[in-house]
């Protein structure tokens, strides 16, 4: 699973244990997803490229840096919304762009109803994000939408990956990169990750 990289950082693994416990209700539960977030991309975009610029400070002119590159943000509906937050408090520069899916309960196949992306994404790096890898069938179709749209180098971000996810979005996706907060046991018969979270667009939207 060269694809994947599993952010070890403590307080990821603390607020994690939180998120997965199912006395967190659905006001923490919004709140742990947008700190974990911010603190995943902090760790996603530690070798991000700079590019330098001049600048003036109050004093004299300056040489410094800034993102070499344009940031798309591309969430999987509806879970990935709740990751919104904690990613523009880091790039709130960035553009956003929406697909919407869902899974078929019976197939698990995903199911698509919704795609706006930015115009430029093609000349942007994009980050596609959703709480939950699970069979990886919603993550691979993202990862196809954006690559018709143009995109090039793309990364895929979730807080619980499943290995069956990792292995179907690796083979697909070869070359996009994935970064979890951890790599979970299994699916069960349902296509739930094990021990996982339980659904996430249900527990961060208290719609169950
Ligand atoms: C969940 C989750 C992912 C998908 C992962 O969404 O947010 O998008 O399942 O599963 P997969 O890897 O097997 O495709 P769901 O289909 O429940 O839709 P929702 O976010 O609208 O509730
Ligand atoms: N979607 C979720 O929200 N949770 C899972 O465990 C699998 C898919």
């Amino acid at each position: 699973m060269n694809n994947l990289t599993i952010i070890k950082h403590p307080l990821i693994q603390h607020k994690l244990t939180y998120l997965r416990d199912k006395r967190t209700d659905h006001m923490q539960f919004r709140l742990l997803v947008k700190e974990l977030t911010s603190f995943m991309l902090y760790e996603v975009m530690a070798d991000y490229p700079l590019k330098e610029v001049e600048i003036e400070t109050p004093l004299m002119p300056a040489k410094s840096q800034v993102l070499a590159r344009e940031i798309s943000l591309v969430l999987i509906l509806r879970a990935g919304l709740g990751m919104l937050d904690g990613l523009l408090a880091l790039v709130p520069e960035a553009r956003v762009g929406h697909i919407g899916l869902y899974r078929n309960e019976e197939t698990l196949e995903p199911v698509q109803y919704y795609a706006k992306l930015p115009k430029t994404i093609a000349e942007t790096d994009v980050i596609v994000v959703d709480p939950m890898l699970a069979t990886g069938g919603s993550a691979a179709t993202a990862a196809e939408i954006v690559k018709k749209a143009g995109a090039k180098n793309i990364k895929f971000v979730c807080i619980v990956a499943a290995p069956e996810g990792v292995s179907k979005l690796t083979q697909s996706h070869p070359d996009v990169a994935i970064y979890a907060a951890a790599l979970d046991v299994r699916l069960n018969d349902h296509g739930y990750i094990l021990p996982g979270l339980g659904d996430a667009g249900d527990r961060l939207f208290g719609t169950k």
